[in-house]
């Protein structure tokens, strides 16, 4: 048995993974219209994981029995001033995210309710990756900036990612 408060605040984070991959599929198209294929193929991947979240929640939900309700996404974000400005937009982004799950975790502790709690933990931690991997491309591209090659170079490293579905 879920809480219905616990259970709809769930059903905002099926939301908001989804609304994410929604973020990283326009910033794809950003790159991939500037000639950076391999930062494209970066946030595709980064949506791919992005879906695969919401479905990891979305599949709980199904299992203990809560209202899925499926929303339109807020804003999504289509624009950016440079490659590094698309990556720290990501990089806030993720920060964003990071603070909804910890207050999932919160909300989960007050409802006295273990089996979401450990659910979640598996957010929690991957939080932690998303943020680190999203600081270290902003840091780089910042590293980069205004210098053409060194953009090719971080372009081709980022090519090289490739998708591995969580467990
Ligand atoms: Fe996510
Ligand atoms: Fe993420």
């Amino acid at each position: 048995m879920i809480s219905e408060k616990l259970g709809a605040a769930i059903n905002d984070q099926v939301n908001k993974e989804w609304w994410s991959a929604g973020i990283y599929k326009a910033i794809e198209a950003y790159y991939s219209s500037n000639d950076l294929p391999g930062l494209a193929n970066y946030f595709n991947i980064q949506a791919l994981e992005e879906l695969s979240h919401g479905e990891k929640l979305f599949e709980y939900m199904l299992e203990v029995g809560a209202k899925v309700e499926l929303k339109p996404f807020p804003e999504i974000k289509g624009d950016y001033s440079s490659a590094l400005d698309a990556a720290q937009y990501a990089l806030d982004h993720e920060k964003l995210v990071t603070s909804l799950i910890n207050d999932l975790m919160t909300l989960a502790k007050e409802e006295n309710d273990h089996a979401a709690q450990i659910m979640l933990q598996w957010f929690v931690t991957e939080q932690v990756e998303e943020v680190a991997s999203a600081q270290q491309l902003a840091s780089d591209l910042k590293v980069v900036e205004g210098d053409g090659r060194g953009l090719l170079m971080v372009d081709r490293e980022m090519g090289q990612r490739s998708f591995a579905a969580p467990e």
